[in-house]
């Protein structure tokens, strides 16, 4: 999604918001831009493309060395990507520039009203009306104008406003998509995202919602929606700059599969004691009380976390026996969801900023369920709106098509789990222990997986030209099989799809042709034998099975020509480590096709809008 830098110091700053705005590349984009203050006028560049074909415009040819800045990446949402359509967007006398994420929601109405009044519009966005509602309440006092205009918006913003009259400063301010203001030596910074700045300083405000800020060389004002003077703690981050970059990977995708093993020890860290069959969630912010009366759960998500949820869905139903629906945000949230006191939400997200999953919170909530939030981004707005929490540790997740969150996800569902069916009765101390220390011999047999991952390189050389895949996958498998089949159709770009395997006969059966590959995970479980009748279905119509199977299983072998042996995990866990080698496969195809792994046509990292 987009990204945003605003910069204020001694520094270069087209060199700063380039550098920043390339670390916000993850987050996907089409066009880019960026305004700054020179001896009284404004500068802007902007066009389409990424940004490496844009260095010369922005870099080499820039005609100043001002220190005093914005930039933006855009994802198109109103207007089709173009140089015009990109940000900063300007007034009518480019007196001011604005940087916008979010979506203005009355822009139709506002733009109208304004060019009646005589300002000229040059682009197709909705943000550009802005920059000409700020013009319009402004007689000398930036601070009154954007505040005033901020008043008539309706929707969701993050902002950031330099102006020719006002050296000294630049103003930002957010209504529900996220921004920071950075504090530096000197020089300060403002950001939709801390990746952007954590290379100049760790010392970062996170900005609340619904309100601005007046960010100076030397220091930072904040006030709330009404102009009140508030009071701010700066916070430090610890994320690692090192764990942002591709650290000898081709790619961070690549980069983070590996990083797996390590994500799940973070994930467990301190949370369990083996001996006492404890768990300790300390953000859970659920009392003991709270646990007993839920008697239902449902999970609500998007994408790879809406998978992680259903497997979740499985771990809660077997240890905790309380029943749980999966529902997609973007569903639940318009479809009067049935949820009350006796219901606990769990929203999962690896960003924290997903529109349609924030929207959803809000709805259980005005319905009076208790929600919590399996999480990320730390500071992120659904950390804000939940109840409790349960951080997943997985670190910064740069490429688009998410992996080790996924897989930290499912981590803390086990953590989730085990605690709950504690609390309930449901599991006995014994039964705890024997989970937590399956779960911590985890990441021993994933780096296994990973250093044995040669033979998937050759079964995607095989198949790197198939123009179809189908994944099937039964119980707590099911979502392996949908997580497997999404990661391939984003970075690849070859349709798949995935099944509950006892579905095929229903329809997909039709598809099975000596063409089509299928991925059956068929790893040892108390369904293995439902399992083999499928694939001999599949093998009866001439279809191609690559098998994910147990190491050991010899009788897989008599049906099928290909197959990726695993090391035998608990039936609970074995979705954790069976989407590695589908990861992998994904990875693999989508790289000898040539693609763009990490940042894959038409998607975001962070879907911030709905
Ligand atoms: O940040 P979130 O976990 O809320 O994001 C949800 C989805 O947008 C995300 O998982 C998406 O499906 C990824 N591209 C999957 O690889």
């Amino acid at each position: 999604m987009c990204g945003i830098i605003g910069y204020i110091g001694e520094k270069p700053a087209n060199q700063i918001i380039f550098d920043g705005l390339t670390r916000l590349e993850y987050r996907g984009y089409d066009s880019a831009g960026i305004a700054v203050l020179d001896g009284g006028r404004l500068l802007v560049k902007k066009e389409v493309g990424k940004l490496r074909n844009l260095h010369d415009m922005f870099i080499t040819d820039f005609p100043s060395a001002s220190t005093h800045g914005i930039g933006h990446t855009r994802w198109a949402t109103h207007g089709r990507p173009s140089g015009f359509n990109a940000h900063p967007h300007g007034d009518c006398k480019t007196s001011l520039m604005v940087a916008h994420n979010g979506i203005i929601e009355n822009y139709i109405k506002l733009k109208t009203r304004l060019t009646l009044a005589g300002h000229v519009f040059l682009s197709e966005t909705d943000s550009e009306v802005l920059a000409h509602l700020i013009e319009s309440h402004y007689s000398g006092n930036l601070e009154v104008a954007v505040r005033t205009a901020l008043q008539e918006v309706e929707g969701a913003y993050a902002i950031v406003v330099i102006h020719r009259d006002h050296p000294d400063c630049l103003i930002c301010a957010r209504k529900e998509s996220p921004l920071i203001v950075a504090v530096g030596q000197g020089e300060n910074f403002i950001a939709s995202d801390v990746t952007a700045i954590m290379h100049y300083t760790r010392t970062v405000h996170y900005l609340d919602n619904l309100c601005m800020a007046i960010v100076k060389r030397d220091g930072v004002d904040f006030f709330d929606v009404d102009g009140h003077s508030m009071d701010k703690k700066p916070v430090q981050v610890d994320w690692n700059p090192v764990a942002a970059e591709k650290g000898g990977f081709s790619h961070f995708m690549l980069k983070e599969i590996h990083e797996q093993p390590q994500v799940i020890r973070d994930t467990i860290g301190g949370r369990t004691s083996e001996e006492e069959g404890k768990i300790y969630l300390t953000e859970l912010g659920l009392s003991g009380p709270d646990i007993f009366k839920f008697q239902r759960i449902v999970m609500v998500a998007c994408g790879t976390a809406y998978y992680a949820g259903c497997v979740g869905k499985y771990m809660i139903e077997k240890l905790v026996r309380i029943p749980v629906e999966c529902d997609l945000a973007s569903e639940f949230r318009y479809r009067e969801p049935i949820v009350d006191a006796n219901t606990l939400v769990v929203a999962v997200s690896q960003s924290g900023e997903t529109a349609d999953t924030l929207a959803a919170v809000r709805e259980a909530r005005a319905r009076g369920a208790k929600v919590l939030g399996i999480v990320n981004a730390k500071e992120s707005s659904l950390t804000r709106e939940v109840d409790g929490l349960v951080y997943i540790h997985a670190g910064p997740e740069i490429g688009v098509a998410s992996t080790k969150a996924y897989i930290a996800m499912l981590t803390a569902f086990t953590l989730l789990a085990l605690l709950l069916g504690k609390i309930r009765g449901t599991l006995t101390p014994a039964a705890v222990r024997r989970e937590i220390s399956e779960l911590k011999r985890l990441p021993q047999e994933i780096e296994k997986v990973l250093a044995n991952s040669a033979p998937i390189r050759v079964l995607a050389e095989r198949f790197e030209n198939a123009h179809n895949f189908l994944y099937l996958g039964r119980g707590i498998n099911f979502p392996t099989a949908l997580e497997g089949a999404l990661k391939l159709k984003e970075i690849s770009y070859i349709h798949a799809e995935a099944y509950a395997a006892g579905e095929m006969k229903h329809g997909p059966i039709a598809l099975i042709d000596k063409e089509l590959p299928v991925f059956v995970i068929a790893t040892a479980s108390a369904i293995y034998d439902k399992i083999i009748s499928n694939v001999k279905e599949v093998q009866a119509r001439s279809g191609i099975v690559i098998a994910l199977a147990t190491e050991g299983d010899e009788e897989i072998g008599k049906y099928v020509e290909h197959v990726i042996y695993l090391p035998r995990v608990s039936e609970l866990l074995s979705p954790i480590l069976n989407v590695i080698p589908l990861q992998l496969f994904a990875y693999f195809v989508a790289d000898l096709r040539g693609l763009d792994v990490d940042q894959p046509r038409n998607l975001a990292k962070s879907v911030t809008v709905e």
